[in-house]
């Protein structure tokens, strides 16, 4: 384990008031957001997505947040990963944004939806080709014999794609998380940190409460 010294960290940057919260919990993600964009080094749309088994497991990883509106946050991955499958089999979710540099975290619950196929094709179209290449190339979750394996397949998709746009694989695509519950995270001093959940009560409705830390 490493030093108690350097584990253990007061939090001082910044407060939240119930007074300056934002009645509508998108839009207080959008302010969020848009300070994590200007201060987080490093991807701020990195975000831990948890889903479950059917056999009540969870499971976690991290996935990069394309974009969000009124209708939810909307990520993209392989559909035949584990992921995609528990989210079929149990279409709830959760997402976790950490961001360290504003001493902030972000919890969104929700039920998940599939996007059309248009849809993830709009977006698909805009990656850089050699993304949507690895798409194609990468049968996510599935055992690989050896790195050679990957990078042989993507080799030969190149080749079969050379001068003509590279289609969406039909086992590609986006979800979108529907929240039904937000909590904002402002790490304080002496443990004594501001937390506000909102909660869904009526179609654009939310009810907020500050929560104990
Ligand atoms: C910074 C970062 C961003 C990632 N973004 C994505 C993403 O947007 N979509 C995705 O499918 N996997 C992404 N991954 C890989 C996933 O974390 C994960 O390894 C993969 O999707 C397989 O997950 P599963 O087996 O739980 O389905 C990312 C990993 C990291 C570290």
């Amino acid at each position: 384990m490493g030093e108690k010294k350097t584990l253990r960290k007061e939090y001082s940057k910044s407060e939240l008031r119930r007074e300056g919260l934002s009645p509508d919990p998108f839009n207080q993600f959008q302010i969020w957001f848009r300070e994590a964009i200007n201060e987080e080094a490093v991807e701020p749309n990195a975000m831990t997505l948890s889903t479950t088994s059917l056999a009540r497991k969870p499971s976690s990883r991290i996935v990069l947040l394309k974009y969000f509106d009124h209708r939810g946050f909307v990520f993209f991955t392989n559909l035949e990963s584990r992921k995609s499958r528990e989210l079929r089999d149990n279409p709830f979710a959760a997402i976790n944004f950490f961001w360290r540099s504003l001493e902030r975290q972000v919890n969104i619950e929700g039920s998940v939806v599939l996007v059309s196929s248009a849809e993830s094709f709009s977006y698909f179209s805009k990656r850089p080709r050699g993304s949507q290449i690895g798409a194609w190339a990468s049968k996510q979750d599935a055992e690989l014999n050896s790195r050679d394996e990957l990078e042989d397949t993507y080799k030969q998709l190149v080749k079969q794609y050379a001068g003509q746009p590279i289609p969406l694989p039909p086992f590609w695509g986006g979800f979108r998380l529907i929240p039904t519950r937000f909590e904002f995270w402002q790490g304080r001093a002496n443990r004594l940190h501001d937390r506000f959940e909102y909660r869904a009560y009526l179609q654009n409705e939310w009810e907020i409460r500050r929560l104990s830390p």
